[in-house]
């Protein structure tokens, strides 16, 4: 069904679609004509939610502070997931991975060679020298903020350190690729060209995501790409970067006892950093900082 041009748009924004987004409506007809991959419309958000997405990444972020504030050696990583646990309820929120399809805790921590969705466990004790991934994702208002950081234990190796910041480094020059009318594979070529100079690989088969009104929406966001392929990154587009990157070969396997943890095959360190992005009218705005 077509929109009236006097009916209100369909992105809930309350204003008649002919000043809102018919105009956005007739470039993506002709982009798509053109062969170009453009977003459905039911992943684009108005402003009232990315300000409910932005509410929420405050909160992830507090969590995120609380987190670093208190980790450290000796401390395990069921200790870490009642931090966040207890933080996010007392402050209004939900902590998203909770019962997310039967994963069993509040937070991901993910040690050395975990690549991502380790399980918080209160036998895991954080020792010197270890590098932890602490992915947090908040639900307030019913929108949904995503973002982890890495925290290194005590003395860590030098080679840990280097790959702890040169994937910070990924993240932001995947950010950096991010503008309204380019394309998703910017992301994935500019996170890849920076981790491969520096002799790491890139995990491929999980990545970032569309983020916002659901933990997981459309689109997946793969960190390796090319420049100006993929899906088209306009305005009121939510979704996550999140590079995994490994300091040895780019492969992984998942833990066949828990069905959640995923670890570089060769045994490698792995490292990863993530930010909920926004495209806005007025530019690329990261709601997780
Ligand atoms: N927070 C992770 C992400 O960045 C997803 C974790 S799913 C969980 O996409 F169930 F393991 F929590
Ligand atoms: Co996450
Ligand atoms: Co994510």
């Amino acid at each position: 069904m077509k929109t009236g041009r006097n009916d209100p748009c369909w992105c809930g924004s309350h204003k008649k679609y002919k000043v809102c987004h018919l105009a956005f409506d007739e470039k993506l007809e002709r982009m798509k004509k053109d062969g170009i991959l453009v977003p459905p419309h039911k992943i684009i958000k108005n402003p009232e939610q990315i300000e409910g997405i932005r509410e929420a990444g405050k909160l992830n972020t507090a969590v995120l502070d609380l987190v670093a504030e208190h980790i450290k050696e000796g401390m395990n990583t069921e200790e870490i997931n009642l931090l966040v646990h207890e933080y996010t309820i007392k402050h209004g929120g939900i902590p998203a991975p909770f019962h997310y399809k039967g994963f069993p805790k509040s937070v991901c921590t993910s040690i050395n060679d975990e690549v991502c969705h380790g399980i918080p466990d209160k036998n895991r004790i954080l020792q010197n020298g270890d590098i932890i991934n602490v992915d947090v994702t908040t639900i307030l208002n019913g929108y949904y903020a995503d973002a982890s950081r890495m925290f290194c234990i005590g003395e860590v190796s030098e080679e840990a350190k280097k790959l702890v910041d040169v994937t910070k480094e990924c993240l932001d020059a995947g950010l950096a690729a991010v503008k309204a009318w380019g394309y998703l594979g910017d992301v994935g070529e500019a996170v890849n060209t920076l981790a491969k100079q520096n002799g790491y690989a890139v995990v491929e088969e999980i990545g970032g995501h569309g983020v916002g009104l659901a933990f997981h929406e459309e689109p997946y966001v793969c960190h390796v790409g090319k420049k100006d392929t993929g899906m088209l990154l306009v305005p009121g587009m939510v979704f996550t970067i999140e590079p995994m990157i490994n300091a040895g070969k780019r492969q992984v396997y998942q833990d066949e006892d828990n069905g959640w943890t995923i670890y570089t095959e060769d045994g490698s360190l792995s490292a990863q950093w993530e930010y909920t992005v926004a495209i806005t009218e007025n530019g690329v705005e990261v709601l997780t900082r």
